[in-house]
């Protein structure tokens, strides 16, 4: 069956870019992406907390066709937790993605698969779309444990929901091992990993929402390397992180698509 997911490609800024700066990177973005790019993919910017309310502004302005994004989340909607930030924040600013449980906020910050659990589940209750990240480190690689983890995190993430909610959202597969090393995978990996993705959520939502949910790839992704990633099968869009920051860059790696029609 010909894929009919639309691409979706994601710039997580990490920490990066304080808001002036951040401004400038949304503006350079808008001007290096041309129609043909925002026809043929979905684009995203996901600039740190303090960044979003003036990244929202610029982009709703001047009616950029960039999607807002955040890094992460709590999943109540107020409370005592010093220092969060809360799903309902986030939906008033129109962020429309989230990414929950990157690899960073799993080994840096100690969640759970459980606290992934319940931010997806947030974050879709709050009419966002969750971008629930998974993927082993070196040890569990070398190991031969890549499908076993992605498995269990994958389940983890998404138990409790309905088809049509898994249907909507986006999975990334990151190796932990490739992020921010220059060391990416190979198309042939990253395929292998994100069809093992898709088998899990058609094992456990169905085959119509395995056909419908989008699958990203993410490690040392750089315009040399996204066409050849995006042509694999499974792989529906690219979690980007170093090359997101050079608006430049970021705009070529969208631009893979010229390459590949
Ligand atoms: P890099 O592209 O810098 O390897 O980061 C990937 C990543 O973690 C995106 O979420």
């Amino acid at each position: 069956m010909a894929n009919t997911r639309r691409p979706l490609i994601s710039g997580n800024w990490k920490m990066h870019h304080n808001h002036f700066e951040a401004i400038q990177t949304v503006q350079k973005l808008a001007y290096a992406l041309n129609p043909a790019d925002h026809d043929a993919v979905d684009v995203s910017v996901h600039p740190p907390f303090t960044d979003i309310r003036s990244v929202q502004t610029v982009i709703e302005s001047d009616e950029m066709r960039l999607i807002i994004g955040a890094q992460h989340c709590h999943f109540e909607e107020k409370g005592a937790f010093t220092g969060e930030v809360s799903p309902a924040m986030l939906a008033k600013l129109n962020v429309a993605l989230v990414i929950v449980g990157h690899s960073e906020r799993r080994e840096v910050f100690g969640e759970t698969d459980d606290d992934v659990r319940r931010k997806t589940a947030a974050v879709i209750a709050y009419g966002m779309t969750p971008i629930l990240c998974c993927g082993e480190t070196q040890e569990e690689r070398a190991a031969g444990g890549t499908d076993a983890k992605v498995t269990g995190q994958v389940k983890a993430g998404l138990a409790g929901l309905s088809q049509d909610q898994v249907a909507g959202l986006v999975i990334a597969y990151e190796p932990i091992w490739a992020i921010g090393t220059g060391l990416t995978a190979t198309p042939e990996d990253a395929q292998s990993a994100c069809r093992v993705v898709r088998g899990v959520v058609a094992d456990g939502w169905g085959r119509e929402a395995a056909d419908a949910v989008r699958i990203q790839y993410g490690g040392s992704v750089k315009p040399v390397n996204a066409p050849d990633l995006m042509m694999q099968p499974d792989v529906d869009g690219l979690l980007v992180g170093g090359a997101s920051l050079d608006p430049d860059e970021f705009a070529r790696i969208v631009a893979y698509h010229r390459l590949i029609g």
